[in-house]
């Protein structure tokens, strides 16, 4: 949420004079936006500002519940309010509207269902250290929770894939990528766009097909990357938002594996976040703590330190693990290695 504390509160909250109440509260405004966002309230202000009855009139919604949830969001920083009329945050302008290229609103029902479905086995995934169900078990056999997370993830990679692809030092010769993990496909488009002699094979499980991008130059490859051939004779293999989802042996099994599909000096990419990558920060820090624990209660996966991916990768064959934080690419940095000439 778009708030922040004057001096005065924070004062207050640092000397826990008050109870710690933005946890409870952020779990019901996240229902309030999401709320926001099916109604249609922030695309109907895209073009100006209106006043609650406008806005519930334009919407068919109950006037006083409609300025309720206005004057919610307009406290967590979603909306502004002056003189009875409500328009959109910057924040909002930016991330919750269509036709924004950063907008994330198609992919908002997946931390819906993050908050309704996964969250409440966080006790038994911490007794048991495991998830009681897998998510790409839940995505196979629940449409709503695939497409919302398809939605999601492609959002953010169809704000980084450019500047990530820029990030990518692919070689003249080189003819070939997969795509491990590539659902959506928007990074393969966006190395496509960039370097017309490549071709590039997406291999994803079939529910995270469905909605891929087309190319006459992209193949689509159901099937599983822990236990079907990758193949071979690969340039570049992307594994990008993928090894947060596996654990340490599985992931130091399946970099073996792209090790043996790349062609020599083959260049892998590991797009994700990295824990000892951080711009100083406590709020930083305090959410990649809380994506360690959703990838853990939701996937069985972990978020790793750049050092410790440099490790695996080294450990798996290939040399100089290299660093890369694209400058627009702000939630997925890049490890890079390359196998042996
Ligand atoms: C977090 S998403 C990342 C998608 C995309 N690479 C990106 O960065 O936006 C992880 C992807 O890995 C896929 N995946 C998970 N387990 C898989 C498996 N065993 N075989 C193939 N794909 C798998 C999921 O379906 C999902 O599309």
């Amino acid at each position: 949420m778009p708030l922040y504390f004057n001096p005065l509160e924070a004062a207050a909250y640092r000397l826990s004079l008050v109870p710690p109440m933005f946890d409870y509260f952020g779990a019901l405004g996240v229902h309030a936006l999401i709320a926001a966002a099916r109604l249609g309230l922030f695309e109907a202000l895209r073009d100006g500002p209106l006043t609650g009855g406008e806005l519930a009139d334009a919407r068919g919604l109950d006037p006083r519940a409609t300025r309720v949830l206005l004057d919610s969001l307009a406290g967590l920083g979603y909306l502004r309010r002056r003189r009875g009329r409500y328009r959109l945050s910057r924040t909002s302008r930016r991330w919750l509207v269509t036709g924004s290229a950063t907008s994330l609103l198609e992919g908002l029902a997946f931390w819906e269902r993050t908050a309704c479905v996964i969250w409440p086995e966080t006790e038994k995934a911490i007794r048991d250290g495991t998830p009681p169900v897998p998510l790409y078990t839940r995505t196979e056999h629940d449409p709503e929770l695939s497409r919302s997370f398809q939605a999601w993830t492609a959002a953010l990679a169809g704000q980084q894939a450019p500047a990530a692809a820029r990030a990518i030092p692919v070689p003249r010769h080189a003819r070939r990528v997969l795509d491990v993990g590539g659902s959506h496909a928007l990074y393969s488009l966006a190395l496509l766009r960039r370097h017309p002699a490549l071709r590039a094979t997406v291999l994803d499980l079939p529910q995270a097909l469905r909605s891929a991008a087309e190319h006459p130059r992209l193949t689509l490859l159901a099937g599983s990357f822990l236990d079907d051939d990758l193949g071979d004779g690969y340039d570049v293999v992307l594994l990008f938002n993928v090894i947060h989802g596996l654990d340490d042996t599985e992931t130091a099994a399946l970099l073996r594996r792209v090790a043996a599909a790349l062609n020599p000096g083959g260049i892998v990419v590991i797009g994700d976040q990295f824990d000892d990558r951080l711009l100083p920060g406590r709020a930083s820090l305090g959410l990649m703590r809380l994506l360690d624990l959703n990838y853990l209660v939701a996937c069985g996966g972990r978020v790793r330190g750049f050092a410790q991916v440099a490790g695996l990768l080294r450990e798996a064959g290939f040399r100089r693990p290299r660093h890369r934080r694209p400058w627009r690419s702000p939630v997925t940095q890049l490890a890079l290695a390359r196998t042996p000439r």
